[in-house]
């Protein structure tokens, strides 16, 4: 089956499940975010073995199920659960959960991660919007892709409108966003002191092991991206505390409330 009939027959479902629900916004929940998903207004959820090309998550604290409902009255489709580049060494395992998103109607793609900060006064538990970001893996999830579409401009590709009015909405909630270049690493095992050295000099602020191909297909099936990283951790080398992803999912649960609270606001705003 190609990829086109998987995407045709996943929308021909979830609208039929969710009685035609017309999603305008697409979010991707990251390590510990699951909390987010309780502000699906009356959710649909499909597990991902109902879907066709919907990769099973592998790594704890990713749930395998889209959510498809209201937040703040906008109409949403929520992933909870993705998979990464590292769990079966292609950097296309989001493709077709993107691409449903867009065939479903999302304008846009909320994606959201836990991260490790590079800069030592952005600490455990903040939280960062990502302004641009530098791939350090090699690869990219339209490999094999047919057409000349594939040429994706990167310029602008987390969108500045949607950046500009998160910063705004943090600002009027009371809420710090840190503003800052997320860099992908391919994972599993964490960085070493030298490579966070080197990707500070490269200009990144933040590190983490998934986003870049979601921002990029969602750039190529165009739609806007906007993401979020809570920082988990200072990066490697940076103090003593030793890396763990249980520590990933401690944190990020615990400053999850802040990324609820803006994205509530955020929301409730999207434009009509
Ligand atoms: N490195 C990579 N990925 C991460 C980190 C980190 O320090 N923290 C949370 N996800």
């Amino acid at each position: 089956m190609t990829i086109n009939h998987d995407i045709t027959r996943n929308v021909d479902l979830l609208e039929a499940r969710s009685g035609g629900l017309k999603p305008r916004v697409g979010i991707i929940l990251g390590s510990g975010l699951g909390p987010l998903a309780e502000d699906v207004a009356d959710p649909t959820a499909v597990p991902y073995g109902d879907l066709h090309g919907f990769p099973m998550p592998g790594v704890g604290g990713h749930a395998g199920r889209l959510l498809l409902g209201n937040i703040a009255g906008t109409p949403v489709a929520m992933l909870h659960g993705r998979s990464h580049y590292y769990e079966a060494g292609r950097a296309d395992a989001m493709k077709v959960p993107v691409r449903t998103l867009a065939a479903l109607g999302c304008e846009a793609l909320i994606l959201t991660n836990a991260a490790g900060s590079l800069r030592a006064e952005v600490g455990p538990g903040s939280v960062m919007a990502i302004n641009d970001h530098i791939s350090l893996t090699g690869v990219s999830p339209l490999f094999g892709e047919p057409g000349d579409g594939k040429f994706v401009n990167m310029v602008d590709a987390y969108d500045p409108a949607l950046r500009a009015r998160l910063q705004e909405t943090a600002k009027a909630n009371g809420l710090t966003l840190h503003d800052g270049v997320y860099a992908w690493f391919c994972g599993p095992h964490f960085e070493t002191p030298a490579e966070i050295r080197a990707a500070r000099v490269l200009g990144a602020d933040a590190v983490g092991m998934s986003t870049v191909p979601e921002c990029i297909l969602a750039r190529h099936a165009g739609m806007k991206v906007a993401a979020l990283s809570i920082v988990t951790n200072l990066a490697a080398g940076m103090d003593d505390i030793g890396l763990s992803h249980d520590q990933t999912l401690s944190v990020a649960a615990r400053a999850a409330g802040d990324v609820r609270n803006l994205l509530l606001a955020f929301l409730k705003d999207w434009p009509a």
